[in-house]
């Protein structure tokens, strides 16, 4: 299939699947499932590029194609000492190859989902609260709680950001399903009192819109 005809099957492949397979850049055969828009990974390039993170704390590692991604061009761009946590609750057959690569994979479940608390407050807070700009990806199985939940622990300059967001239910039906992405699981009527209680302020959002993902720094009180 040539270039371009390639892309096209690709975008519409994701657009109707919800994602793709992202291919290691370092090692042949190797690739693992992202739950992702197709140009996701450029946003994100130009976010680590910008904030260049100490740590990633992602909640839901599913296929594990974000995470790999994300510690392949963390590495790309020198940033090898930057750790990875990634949280899931299933442990998968390729689980233990992203731990051979760099990355932690914590498979117990550390949400009260029905609470918006943290069952394991220890082996989380203390990793979003190490030196250094931490951003936290809430994308595991209810991304509204893992906002809620996280958002109080972030140290000012670390950054928040959850998948499957479209402000609005009206923009979603108007402007992404059958377009950009078929999903929302999460907007600005669930997360505007956590937004205001932490001083949360739209970060690089721009970029993350069109790929389904909000984005916000933590700023100074007052
Ligand atoms: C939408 S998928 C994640 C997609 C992934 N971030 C990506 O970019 O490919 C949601 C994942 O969240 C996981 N999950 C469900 N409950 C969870 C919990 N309490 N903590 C962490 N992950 C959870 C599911 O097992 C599933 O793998």
């Amino acid at each position: 299939m040539g270039g371009k005809i390639r892309d096209k099957f690709i975008k519409l492949y994701t657009m109707l699947t919800g994602y793709f397979n992202y291919h290691s850049i370092n090692e042949e055969n190797y690739a693992c499932m992202a739950m992702q828009h197709d140009n996701a990974f450029d946003a994100f390039k130009e976010l680590l590029q910008e904030v260049r993170p100490s740590q990633i704390l992602e909640v839901g590692t599913a296929g594990g194609g974000t995470t790999l991604f994300l510690r392949e061009y963390l590495n790309e761009i020198g940033l090898n000492d930057t750790r990875i946590l990634s949280l899931d609750v299933v442990e998968q057959e390729w689980t233990n190859g992203l731990r051979e690569r760099d990355i932690t994979v914590d498979t117990d479940n550390v949400f009260d989902y029905s609470t918006n608390t943290l069952i394991r407050p220890d082996d989380i807070v203390p990793f979003i609260q190490r030196e250094g700009t931490t951003i936290v990806l809430c994308d595991g199985g209810n991304k509204i709680s893992e906002f809620i939940t996280l958002s109080p622990y972030l140290k000012i300059g670390d950054i928040i950001m959850a998948h499957d967001y479209v402000d609005t239910v009206e923009n979603f039906h108007e402007n992404f399903v059958d377009k950009i992405w078929n999903w929302r699981e999460i907007g600005d009527e669930h997360i505007t009192e956590a937004v205001i209680q932490n001083n949360l302020e739209p970060f690089m959002q721009n970029l993350f819109t069109n790929v389904v993902w909000v984005c916000k720094v933590k700023r100074q009180n007052g």
